[in-house]
C-alpha cells in the first residue's frame, strides 16, 4: 500500500472502475440475440461472438444477418413507413422525445455497455458519446415537430438503409436513426459486427417507448449483411465507414435511383501557427488524435506546425503524451483504452511497420499486450509516406512543420480527403483565412473534435458527401417538392462532312472554352437542326474542365453581389436577342430563361449561411460554398430553359462549369455562347461542349478536377454515369422537375445541390 505522501509525490490514480454488473446480469439473460424485425427479436441464426477487445473475453453471441433477413426487415419497415411518414410530425416528435429521455434514464447502462464491446473509455462514452446520442435524438424530435413548417412540400425518403462503423456505435446509430425518423422515413441499420450491442439495446429502448412496429430493424452481422442491404429495395443507403467500402456502395447503387450519403475516411491536418497557445494545441491534440484511441474519421492526425516553434511545441506534446494512461476501458482514470479488435490492432501495426520503413521516425506508440497500442506520433516523415497518406486509424499522429502559412494550407490540401481540420493561431485574420482555404467540411478553430446534433458534419473528394446534423442532416432525409419526369434519351449522332466550299459568309458553329469559341479537338461535326454542330471529345473536355479551374478565382472573387449584376446584365443581353433564340427554343422557354436570370441574380446574395445553436463557447457556423468546377448534362428537351435552369444556379453560387447540352437541340446553348461573352460573364466560368452526350458525361465524371455533376437525363447513360462518378467519389444530382421552364425547375433546392457545406467552428464568447 503507498503512503500517501507517496501518493500525493507521483499523484498517481488509483484504480477507479465503473460498475458493468447491471451490463453483465442483462448479457446474460439475453443469451444470444436475434435481429430487431417489426417491433420484436426473431430467433437467433448462426451466430458469432462480440468480445470485450481489452480482454478477448466474449460478451455475448450475434446473428450473422442473411440476404432473406434483410429482406424481411425491409418489408418491415416498407410496411410500416406510410404509417409512420404520414402521422402528424408532432407524434413522431413524441417517439424522439422518449427515446431520448429513455436513453438519458440509461446513460450509466448504454456508457458501460458501449465500452465493453468497443474498448473505449468509461469516461467518454459517459460524456461525449451518450450525451451526444441524446443531444441527437432531442434535437431531432424538434425537427419532427417542425419538420410541417420547416420543410413545406418535402416528403420523406421511403426505407432507408443504414450501415454504420464500430468505432462510435450508438453515436453512429443516433446519427442516422434520428433524422430519418424526424423527417417519416423508417429504417434498417446494419450496425458494425465487432460492435452491434448498444444497437440492440437500443432496439429495447424503440420497444420499450412503443414506436411502431418497423418503424427501426436492426439486423446484425458483417460486411455481407451490409452488402445485401445495400442491393435491397431500399429508397436510400446512407454509410459510414471506410472509403474503400464506400465507393463499393457508390459502384453497386449506380442507376438504382438510391439516394447516397457517404461519410467515409480523412486524414485531417492539425495546423498550428506560430502565435498559437501551444498549450492549448497540445490539448487539441489529445482531443483529436488521442480521443477514442485515435479511431475517429476526423481525427487530426497529420499535425503540421510552425518551423519556429516545433521544437517546443514537440516538446510539451511529447511530455502530455507520457502523461496519458493506457488501460481498462472501464477504469475512470483511463485515457486510452482497447482498439476495437485484434484485426485492427494488426492493421494500424502494419502501416506504422511500412511508415518506419519509409524512413518515418516513431515516438511512442509502442503495442501492449492484448489491443492496447500507446499514444505515438510519426516524425520527420516526407509527404509520400504511406504513414502520411494513409488514414491509421489508431492513436498515433504525423508531425511535420511548414514555414509560411501559405505552405501550411499546400500542406493540408495535400490529401485525397477533405472530412476537417483544426487550426490553432491567436490571430482570428490568420485562423479564419487558413478555415477558409482548407479544403474541408468541418474546420475548428482554436478547439477539436466538437460535435453537436445542430452543426452539419461531413466532408468531401474521398471523405464522401451529405452532411449529418442539423437542416442540412435533415434535407439528405427528404425529398424535395418535385414531381419526376423522364427526359427523353438523345438521337443517334449522324457524323456530318462539312461541305467542301461554303456559300456566302457562312456562320461556323463552335464549342465555347476559356471564354473563347474554339473548334472541336477532332474537326468533326455532327448534323443537328440544320447545323453541323461540334462533334466535342475527351479532349475538349479536358480541355474545358482546365479552362474552368482557370475561371473559379476571378468569378469566386467578385461574391455575391458581383456575380449578380452579371446575371442581370446576361438577363438584359438575353432580351434584346429573344427573336433570335425564338428560333431555337418555344417563347415560353426563352421568357424563363431571362427570368431565371433575375431570380438567380436576385439569390446569388441572398443563399446565406446559418450560424447555428450548436455549443455555448462556439459560434458555429454553417457555409455554402461552391463545389468549384461541375459538369452539367442539361435535358434533351428543353435546349435553352433546361440549359439555364441547371447552369445559371451553379454559376451563382460561384461554381465554374462545363456544360453539355441537349444533343439533339444545342443551338440555343451555342447560340448562348455568344451572349455570355459580351455580358461580362469572365472567360471559363462557362464552357459549352457538344457532341456524344454520353461519351462526354463519362469524360466529365471521370476528370479528377470535376467536383460535382448534374445529370438531367436518366437511363442507362444515367447509371454509366454514376459508376464512373463512384470511382472520383463525386456526387451525382439528377434535377428532373415535370416543367424546365416552370417554378419547380429553379429554387433553393438547385443552390443546395450546387453548394456543400463547411461547418466552422469558431470561439466565441468563451
Ligand atoms: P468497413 O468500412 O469495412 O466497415 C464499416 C461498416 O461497413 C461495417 O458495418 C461493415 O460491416 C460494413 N461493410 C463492410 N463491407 C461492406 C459492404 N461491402 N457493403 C456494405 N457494408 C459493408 O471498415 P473496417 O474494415 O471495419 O475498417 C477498416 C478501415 O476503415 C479502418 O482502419 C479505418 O481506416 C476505416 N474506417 C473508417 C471509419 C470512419 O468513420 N470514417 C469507420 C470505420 C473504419
Amino acid at each position: 500500500m503507498p503512503k500517501v505522501s507517496e501518493i500525493m509525490e507521483s499523484m498517481e490514480y488509483g484504480p477507479a472502475p465503473e460498475d458493468a454488473s447491471a451490463v453483465r446480469d442483462w448479457l446474460r439473460e439475453r443469451g444470444s440475440f436475434g435481429h430487431f424485425i417489426a417491433g420484436r427479436f426473431t430467433r437467433p441464426g448462426v451466430t458469432f461472438a462480440s468480445r470485450d477487445p481489452s480482454t478477448g473475453d466474449e460478451l455475448a453471441q450475434v446473428t450473422q444477418g442473411t440476404a432473406r433477413d434483410v429482406m424481411k426487415a425491409v418489408r418491415a419497415a416498407r410496411r410500416a413507413q406510410r404509417g409512420w411518414g404520414a402521422m402528424p410530425g408532432h407524434d413522431r416528435a413524441r417517439f424522439l422525445y422518449a427515446i431520448a429521455r429513455t436513453i438519458q434514464k440509461r446513460e450509466r447502462f448504454l456508457s458501460v455497455l458501449e465500452s465493453l464491446d468497443n474498448g473505449k473509455p468509461i469516461r467518454e462514452s459517459r460524456d461525449i458519446d451518450v450525451p451526444l446520442v441524446v443531444r441527437h435524438f432531442y434535437h431531432h424530435a424538434g425537427w419532427a415537430e417542425l419538420a410541417e413548417t420547416e420543410f413545406p412540400g418535402h416528403r420523406p425518403l421511403g426505407v432507408c438503409g443504414q450501415v454504420i462503423p464500430w468505432n462510435f456505435p450508438l453515436l453512429m446509430l443516433a446519427w442516422k436513426v434520428a433524422p430519418a425518423l424526424a423527417a417519416g422515413n423508417t429504417v434498417v441499420l446494419k450496425p458494425a459486427e465487432y460492435t452491434p450491442l448498444t444497437a440492440l439495446a437500443f432496439a429495447e429502448i424503440c420497444a420499450h417507448v412503443g414506436l411502431p412496429a418497423g418503424v427501426v430493424n436492426i439486423v446484425t452481422g458483417d460486411g455481407e449483411t451490409g452488402a445485401a442491404l445495400v442491393r435491397a429495395p431500399v429508397d436510400k443507403i446512407a454509410f459510414t465507414g471506410s472509403t474503400e467500402v464506400g465507393r463499393g456502395i457508390a459502384r453497386a447503387v449506380a442507376g438504382s435511383g438510391k439516394r447516397l450519403t457517404l461519410e467515409l475516411g480523412g486524414k485531417s491536418p492539425f495546423v498550428v501557427l506560430e502565435d498559437a497557445d501551444l498549450d492549448a494545441a497540445v490539448e487539441g491534440v489529445v482531443d483529436s488524435i488521442w480521443f477514442n484511441q485515435g479511431e475517429v474519421c476526423c481525427a487530426g492526425s497529420r499535425i503540421l506546425v510552425a518551423e519556429s516553434v516545433a521544437a517546443r511545441f514537440e516538446a510539451l506534446l511529447r511530455a502530455r503524451m507520457q502523461k496519458l494512461r493506457l488501460g481498462a476501458p472501464l477504469d475512470k482514470s483511463t485515457d486510452i483504452g482497447a482498439i476495437v479488435d485484434p484485426v485492427q490492432k494488426d492493421r494500424i501495426l502494419r502501416l506504422i511497420d511500412r511508415a518506419t520503413a519509409a524512413g518515418a521516425e516513431l515516438v511512442g506508440g509502442a503495442a501492449a499486450p492484448g489491443c492496447f497500442i500507446a499514444p505515438g506520433y510519426l516524425k520527420n516523415i516526407s509527404p509520400a509516406n504511406p504513414g502520411m497518406v494513409e488514414e491509421i486509424f489508431g492513436p498515433i499522429a504525423t508531425l511535420s512543420t511548414f514555414r509560411t502559412p501559405d505552405e501550411a494550407v499546400d500542406l493540408a490540401n495535400n490529401t485525397r480527403y477533405g472530412l476537417a481540420a483544426s487550426v490553432w493561431s491567436e490571430s482570428a485574420t490568420v485562423a479564419t483565412d487558413l478555415a477558409a482555404r482548407i479544403k474541408a467540411g468541418v474546420v475548428w478553430v482554436n478547439c477539436a473534435n466538437l460535435f453537436d446534433a445542430a452543426a452539419p458534419f461531413g466532408g468531401m473528394r474521398d471523405s464522401g458527401y451529405g452532411r449529418e446534423g442539423g437542416r442540412e442532416g435533415m434535407l439528405d432525409y427528404l425529398a424535395a417538392p418535385v414531381a419526376p419526369q423522364r427526359d427523353p434519351a438523345p438521337s443517334e449522332i449522324v457524323p456530318a462532312e462539312a461541305p467542301e466550299e461554303s456559300a456566302g459568309i457562312d456562320r461556323t458553329v463552335k464549342l465555347y472554352i476559356g471564354g473563347a469559341q474554339k473548334r472541336p479537338d477532332g474537326g468533326a461535326s455532327y448534323a443537328a437542326q440544320d447545323e453541323l454542330i461540334p462533334l466535342g471529345n475527351r479532349k475538349d473536355i479536358r480541355n474545358a474542365v482546365e479552362a474552368a479551374q482557370g475561371g473559379l478565382a476571378k468569378w469566386q472573387g467578385l461574391g455575391g453581389h458581383g456575380r449578380a449584376q452579371v446575371l442581370y446584365f446576361l438577363a438584359e443581353n438575353l432580351a434584346q436577342r429573344r427573336a433570335e433564340f425564338a428560333g431555337f427554343a418555344s417563347p415560353a422557354e426563352v421568357d424563363a430563361a431571362i427570368r431565371r436570370c433575375f431570380f438567380y441574380a436576385g439569390f446569388a446574395d441572398k443563399y446565406d449561411g446559418a450560424t447555428v445553436s450548436a455549443k455555448p463557447g462556439h459560434l458555429c457556423h454553417v457555409q455554402p460554398e461552391p463545389h468549384g468546377v461541375m459538369g452539367l448534362i442539361a435535358p434533351v428537351a428543353a435546349p435553352l430553359a433546361g440549359f439555364m435552369a441547371l447552369v445559371l444556379p451553379a454559376i451563382a453560387m460561384g461554381n465554374a462549369v462545363v456544360a453539355i447540352p441537349s444533343q439533339d437541340r444545342p443551338m440555343a446553348a451555342l447560340t448562348l455562347a455568344q451572349v455570355l461573352a459580351c455580358s461580362d460573364v469572365p472567360g471559363g466560368v462557362v464552357n459549352i461542349v457538344t457532341g456524344p452526350r454520353d461519351d462526354l458525361v463519362r469524360a466529365l465524371a471521370g476528370h479528377d478536377g470535376v467536383s460535382a455533376i448534374w445529370h438531367a437525363g436518366l437511363g442507362e447513360g444515367l447509371a454509366e454515369v454514376q459508376r464512373v462518378a463512384a470511382e472520383t467519389l463525386i456526387p451525382v444530382w439528377t434535377p428532373q422537375p415535370r416543367d424546365w421552364s416552370g417554378p419547380q425547375a429553379q429554387g433553393r433546392e438547385f443552390l443546395r445541390a450546387a453548394s456543400r457545406t463547411k461547418t466552422i467552428w469558431l470561439p466565441y464568447g468563451a
